[in-house]
């Protein structure tokens, strides 16, 4: 049959092969078997339009008729095909897989669409342009899209800023264009891991939504187009910097991946299809994520080998697994104000090198992790002294500095070189389990040798991740950026978790965490207790809710924990324990999100993947309305199996008033998958910035498989 069917995980995406272009039949729910279904069947030509039918194309051009942004912008250098015509060359399928080759034979040009389904129905989309011609091709741009399907009215995406990141917001899907354009040179803060649309008040667990995430860390824009004539479009693509690319004669240009995913469960389906392909990838982190201890808001740059031992030795007396020294080692780092490039010990601070400290830390039995910031430099740093010619960009002058940095430029093979070098011997040199890979600004007008770079610099900073991972395959990777400025499926290729934003402060960190876990399996995103007075916010919470909170990522602890007293140190220690206890839980389940009436209440939850147990969190995060909480549903069980449910943190008295808590809460209770989902328990009053965990377990006789009244 000439169509591409991928389907997976009640997802299926269908094209019609039979026209001289690949037409988008449909994304959505899995249409089951498509043999002998009508293909080649053309739109209606509507009066003042075209005198062809236009279809929905999976490359979209003008030459076809598409008056929505087209799929590519380019041209010769004089300005000449400006506006190729592609045409289905051939195409394969196979499994999950398909590629699409198409030809635009005036023009000298080929593209090659690449496709996959995963089994959970993640959809991964990406082209590659090849110039056939004896001349150049300038590229502007190249956007990957799919058509979603006509229920989808609205749109949610999600924005911010330096330590508010991934903050939803939510509007019609009108006709026109949603477009949103990153010129960070980095991925940004106010990136959004996805955007989605959906049918009417979708939400956590209800409605239609199809959703994309582009898996790329520098300049880029992510749209929803709808126009008249066509169905509403996702899309994609670099953003380059005037005449940045230049396709030379046989050169070829591939888009990062487009992600998809379709789900007729609310954004918790989006979530399964990600947080299931993310897990399969052969590089995911596999062993248990170690507990942390960071230091930057524990000393900030004031490293003193005396405190930090002591640091060590009060975290490893909590259970802690990885210390990572944080900014403020390396020469002359004494504020943010020099030394970046120099990757060699302070020899003032740390007169006998980091080894005392390492020796310390690995007796505590934990590893050992430092952080790094390879592609920025300070001026006032020796390797700026002899080298001003590798700051990146316009070349006649420097750009803007930003936190007193520049970018250093990578795509100059020297400078590459030299900071690959020193990292290596840092590395090599050092028991050092775990570099914070850290990037503190926007690089904006990058540029070498008077060029735009910004897409080279990208590349070039991967090929350092790539190349320091390939000589230390045991040192994982953090990407920072400060905070959650880098957060995507590309830096995601090359390292192990991210640092999702530099706030601590529990309360913004429970929209932050949500969100960004929309995309991200739990174990990829850091969350670490915070000081009682977040540094950030300068609010103050107790320390239930700021371990309640940091528990459902990859935990743990930026606080100075030198100084705890005997019932915070009780109770941190308690706090770690339970998430090593369920951490094997919390990072292979399934996320889930109720749908709650009163926003001041959020309810969240891991249950494991055989549905025998989860756990879950109930904070309140704002003054209630109502004066009770009310029944609150513990999504995601297996409605015919019985559980027992128990409150497991705070693990002594509430530090509110005891009539709050009611009888279940101490005894605990037992009742069917179906009844604890839909009927739901009552939940105590909490205040504002207050939380529980519930555990819930299936009981030793339980009648799987029976249908449970209760
Ligand atoms: C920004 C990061 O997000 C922080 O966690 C910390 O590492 C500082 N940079 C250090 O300069």
């Amino acid at each position: 049959m000439s169509s591409v069917y991928l389907r997976g995980g009640g997802c299926a995406l269908l094209i019609d092969m039979s026209g001289t272009v690949p037409a988008v039949i449909h994304w959505g729910r899995d249409l089951g078997d498509v043999a002998g279904i009508p293909l080649g069947v053309v739109n209606p030509v509507p009066h003042s339009l075209y005198d062809a039918p236009v279809v929905t194309e999976l490359v979209p051009q003008a030459s076809t008729g598409w008056r929505g942004r087209p799929a590519l912008i380019g041209h010769r250098p004089g300005g000449t095909d400006f506006s190729p015509r592609f045409v289905t060359a051939d195409y394969s399928q196979d499994g999950g897989e398909a590629t699409i080759r198409l030809l635009a034979a005036d023009e000298g040009l080929e593209l090659r669409v690449t496709m996959s389904m995963s089994s959970g129905g993640l959809l991964r989309v990406r082209h590659e342009l090849t110039n056939n011609s004896r001349d150049g091709y300038v590229l502007d741009g190249l956007n990957v899209v799919l058509p979603v399907g006509p229920a989808a009215t609205e749109v949610l995406d999600l924005t911010g800023r330096w330590s508010r990141e991934q903050h939803p917001q939510r509007h019609p899907l009108n006709q026109g264009t949603w477009l949103r354009e990153y010129r960070h040179g980095r991925t940004g803060h106010d990136s959004s891991v996805l955007t989605m649309v959906g049918t009417s008040g979708f939400s956590n667990r209800r409605g239609e939504v199809w959703a994309t995430h582009f898996g790329y860390s520098g300049n880029r824009s992510t749209f929803v187009e709808k126009t008249p004539a066509a169905p509403a479009m996702l899309g994609s693509g670099q953003l380059f910097s005037p005449g940045e690319l230049e396709l030379a004669p046989g050169a070829s240009y591939r888009t990062p991946w487009l992600y998809a995913a379709y789900s007729t469960d609310g954004i918790d389906g989006l979530s399964a299809a990600f947080h299931e392909w993310i897990r399969e990838r052969p590089t995911h982190p596999r062993t248990p994520r170690p507990v942390v201890l960071n230091t930057w808001e524990a000393v900030y740059f004031n490293h003193d080998l005396d405190v930090l031992r002591e640091l060590a030795r009060a975290a490893g007396r909590l259970g802690v697994e990885r210390f990572v020294l944080d900014d403020g080692w390396f020469k002359n780092r004494r504020s943010d104000h020099a030394g970046l490039g120099d990757w060699t010990v302070d020899a003032d601070v740390w007169p006998a090198g980091l080894d005392p400290l390492i020796h310390e830390v690995l007796d505590q039995g934990m590893e050992f992790g430092l952080w790094v910031e390879p592609e920025m430099i300070n001026e006032d740093s020796d390797v700026i002294r002899e080298h001003p010619d590798w700051i990146s960009g316009p070349g006649h002058r420097t750009p803007v500095e930003w936190r007193h940095q520049q970018v250093i430029d990578l795509v100059n093979p020297d400078a590459w070189q030299h900071v690959f070098s020193q990292l290596d011997a840092l590395l090599s040199n050092h028991r050092i389990s775990y570099l914070k890979w850290d990037q503190n600004r926007d690089l904006v007008e990058e540029g070498h040798d008077g060029t735009p770079s910004s897409h080279r610099q990208v590349e070039a900073s991967y090929r350092l991740f790539d190349a320091l991972k390939r000589a230390h395959p045991q040192v994982e990777i953090e990407s920072c950026s400060s905070g959650g400025a880098r957060v995507d499926l590309g830096i995601l290729e090359r390292t192990d978790r991210v640092w999702t934003s530099d706030c601590n402060d529990a309360l913004e960190r429970q929209t932050i965490q949500r969100w960004t876990q929309a995309l991200l399996p739990p174990e990829l995103v850091g969350t670490h207790v915070g000081p009682t007075q977040s540094h950030t916010t300068g609010r103050t919470h107790s320390l239930s809710f700021r371990a309640i909170t940091a528990i459902f990522g990859h935990f743990g602890i930026e606080w100075d924990i030198r100084g705890l007293d005997d019932a915070q140190s009780a109770e941190l220690q308690a706090a770690v324990a339970l998430y090593k206890q369920h951490r094997s839980l919390l990072h292979s389940g399934v996320a889930v999100h109720a749908d709650l009436s009163d926003d001041a209440y959020l309810l969240q939850g891991v249950v494991s993947r055989d549905r025998r147990e989860a756990l879950y969190s109930f904070v309140c995060v704002r003054s209630a309305r109502d004066e009770l909480p009310g029944r609150v549903p513990l999504p995601g069980l297996d409605p015919h199996s019985r559980y027992r449910v128990a409150v497991v943190f705070p693990t002594g008295a509430m530090p509110y008033e005891q009539r709050n808590i009611i009888p279940w809460t101490v005894d605990s209770v037992v009742g069917s998958g179906a009844f604890l989902g839909e009927a739901g328990l009552p939940m105590p009053i909490l205040l504002p910035e207050q939380g529980i965990l519930v555990h819930v377990i299936e009981v030793a006789d339980s009648p799987r498989g029976a249908v449970d009244g209760d």
